[in-house]
């Protein structure tokens, strides 16, 4: 059982407001298609679908204010049309991709997902079809309505799932010593071990990519805690998720109990 997370950065182009980056999409479906390794399922971020809609109405925080309401509905729906571009093209590429909403069957607490009907995910599983989720405006029970990230889902199913092997697709080769895009001197951390990991968070989250990074981390944890092998790899570089997906030894950071 295999667990791709295909990040916001990867699937739209973040700074292009509700552009999916087709180029990125379509290469990856055809590896994933190639790579030939099931069951699998698939799940992606938002970029600039559901980021910048879910920002500008407060979504995340809870509600507020009834006019809140269409904002709610309109970064469900910027996720649904990003997640059909993406169902499309995997489907075209030979992958029988499902879109399964996470808003349909998932209610937060405090913004953490606590019940998950993975029966029904299992379900389209042994039908030798690939679920395909995202992170989603999604029910709170205490604040109405939250943000659910996709990293969030991906611990949560590889944990019911029984998962052996989970791996997040992002722009950046892994876990750096430094934030790679500002610093030239960082460097690749190929093991991380999540017992030590704790110590280091404060003293990185001062930027948006290692904080995404270490955010994604905390969510990971989890995964690796239930079992998994994780692993983060640049979905940017050609083949690299696809020898990811067989296993094969690739550029990237393991996590490490
Ligand atoms: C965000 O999901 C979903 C919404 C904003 C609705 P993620 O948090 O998993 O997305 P990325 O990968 O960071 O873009």
């Amino acid at each position: 059982m295999l667990i791709l997370k295909l990040g916001g950065s990867v699937v739209t182009h973040k700074d292009k407001y509700m552009s999916a980056h087709t180029g990125n999409i379509q290469r990856l479906a055809m590896e994933i298609a190639e790579a030939d390794t099931y069951p699998i399922v698939i799940v992606h971020g938002g970029g600039s679908f559901g980021h910048p809609v879910a920002k500008k109405h407060g979504i995340a925080d809870g509600l507020v204010d009834k006019s809140q309401f269409f904002g709610f509905s309109e970064t469900h729906q910027a996720m649904v049309k990003l997640n059909q571009v993406i169902v499309d093209l995997l489907l075209k590429a030979g992958v029988p991709a499902f879109a399964i909403s996470p808003s349909s069957m998932i209610r937060t607490d405090s913004k953490r997902l606590n019940e998950l009907d993975i029966g029904l995910i299992k379900g389209f599983i042994e039908l030798g079809l690939v679920p395909v989720l995202y992170g989603d405006a999604v029910l709170d029970s205490q604040q109405t309505f939250a943000i659910l990230s996709g990293d969030q889902l991906i611990a949560k199913l590889s944990n019911n799932l029984g998962a052996d092997r989970v791996i997040f697709g992002s722009d950046v080769d892994g876990i750096f010593t430094d934030n790679p895009k500002l610093s030239p001197d960082a460097m690749l951390i190929e093991t991380v071990s999540i017992s030590s990991h704790e110590a280091n968070v404060g003293a990185t989250t001062h930027t948006d990519v290692t904080g995404g990074m270490l955010g994604k981390l905390s969510e990971a944890t989890e995964a690796v805690r239930g079992g998994a092998d994780v692993l983060m790899v640049n979905a940017f570089v050609p083949g690299r998720v696809r020898s990811a997906l067989r296993g094969e030894k690739v550029i990237g950071t393991v996590l490490t109990l």
